[in-house]
């Protein structure tokens, strides 16, 4: 009888540890999330997905694209970046200034140093703070992800295996909606030898009507003759879907903002 009821503290020992590590901390540290502002402006952030994207998240749920893409960017560093906004009066010595000077990858003394010569010439500038590491130089946003980009979504969709590029700003990257249908419908359209799966489930091949809906696909993937392809509510509501997916604005605890493109 005693061995029981230690068996039975130890179990419940053991299982409330594990709930109050993976549910009741992240809920007290991330629970009371909600809408914030952009830094520097009063524009709220995030805003709700529009009624088809929200529907899109489910689709993209129910179709495993988490298996293959993550929405999630890393950040390992930060990094200064010096801009000049103003050449005071001699603009011309100004900005050959500014053209001899390395203004961007900078660390705070070097930034301030950097600065600091310009406005002794006259020239204003303004200092950034961005954010750096491989996710960001490969162009897949221009800080780490946090927990408020997540704020409407209903489950969240971060995904851990990369066989795909990372989606967090394809919104951003590839803003149109014909775009990403084509390549949901037949993605070596696009990309010659894309691993992607076909999803062209999602999409109906009908006698042509001369829809303006119907796909506008290259020689070798186009429906046969007399036939055209249409995508189906779901695919629409998935490319919306795509098209929201923008999170890269600078906030109070990711006061990063885009690097200038060298
Ligand atoms: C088996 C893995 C796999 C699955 C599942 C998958 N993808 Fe992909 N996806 C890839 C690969 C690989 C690429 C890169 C090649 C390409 O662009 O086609 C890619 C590229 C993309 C791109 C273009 C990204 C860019 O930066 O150009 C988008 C958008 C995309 N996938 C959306 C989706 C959606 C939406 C789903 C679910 C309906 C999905 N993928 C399912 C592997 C996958």
């Amino acid at each position: 009888m005693k061995t029981g009821i230690g068996v039975f503290v130890a179990a419940f020992a053991a299982l409330g540890a594990s709930w109050a590590g993976f549910v009741l901390a992240p809920s007290l540290q991330l629970g009371g999330t909600k809408v914030t502002t952009v830094l520097n402006s009063t524009d709220e952030y995030p805003v709700q997905r529009p009624g088809e994207a929200a529907l899109g998240l489910q689709v993209y749920r129910a179709n495993g694209c988490a298996a293959c893409h993550t929405q999630q960017v890393q950040q390992d560093g930060t990094a200064f970046e010096v801009v000049l906004t103003g050449a005071g009066k001699d603009p011309v010595t100004v900005s050959n200034l500014a053209a001899g000077l390395k203004l961007t990858g900078l660390t705070k003394e070097a930034a301030d140093a950097a600065a600091k010569t310009i406005a002794d010439a006259g020239g204003k500038t303004e200092t950034h703070l961005s954010g750096t590491g491989a996710d960001i130089s490969r162009g897949w946003g221009s800080r780490h992800s946090v927990a408020v980009d997540f704020l409407y979504d209903a489950p969240v969709q971060p995904g851990s295996l990369r066989a795909g590029p990372d989606l967090t700003n394809i919104g951003a990257r590839a803003a149109d909606a014909n775009w990403q249908l084509v390549h949901l419908y037949a993605p070596k359209a696009i990309v010659k030898d894309s691993t992607m799966p076909s999803f062209a489930y999602l999409f109906e091949v009908r006698a042509a009507t001369g829809s303006a809906e119907a796909l506008k696909l290259p020689a070798g993937f186009a429906a046969p003759a007399g036939f055209e392809v249409v995508p189906t509510p779901a695919a629409r509501h998935l490319a919306a879907y795509l098209l929201s997916l923008h999170a890269d604005a600078p906030l109070y605890e990711a006061p990063y903002s885009q690097l200038a493109k060298p």
